[in-house]
């Protein structure tokens, strides 16, 4: 015995619009619910950098990851970890080796080592990580920038 079950094409066109008026409402709610819901905050210990070890790194010397957007500077007193995101509008910032200074591209900031506002527009220093040194490792929390208004050196880590 068979059965020969055919469905009509206005009834499929009409299912069809059904799943997808369905898709779609259901991608209206949870987006909206998604922007709606508080996010969470990343707090310390969510994003860390291993930079390497601590003897990895030469005293004055800048060193860039360009995926993490982190500066890490060793010098005579310690560590410093900098945000290369610029305090102004957000541009990324780059170490000039010559003139040993951060230089911003877009409106022509320029920040000393310690990453302090030299000239331009910036209202504030470039933003720490804070710095840990685990098992002779730089480990930086790359999920917390530090904002700060001046340069202290007791923002450094010592090794
Ligand atoms: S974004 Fe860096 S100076 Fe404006």
């Amino acid at each position: 015995m068979s059965t020969n079950r055919t469905i009509s094409r206005r009834k499929l066109m009409g299912y069809a619009w059904v799943g997808a008026g369905i898709i779609v409402m259901g991608e209206l709610i949870f987006g909206t619910l998604a922007f709606l819901w508080p996010r969470k905050r990343e707090s310390k210990g969510e994003k860390v950098l291993i930079a390497g070890k601590v003897s990895d790194f030469k005293v004055n010397e800048v060193v860039y990851f360009r995926k993490e957007r982190v500066f890490i500077e060793k010098t005579d007193e310690g560590f410093l970890a900098f945000s290369a995101v610029c305090t102004h509008l957000n541009c990324v910032v780059h170490w000039n080796e010559i003139l040993k200074k951060f230089e911003c591209p877009c409106h022509g900031a320029k920040f000393n080592r310690y990453g302090e506002v030299l000239e331009g527009p910036p209202p504030r220093p470039l933003d720490l990580y804070k710095i840990q040194i685990v098992e002779e490792k730089l480990v930086i929390d790359t999920g917390a920038p530090v904002e700060r208004k001046k340069f202290d050196p007791s923002q450094m880590v010592k090794d």
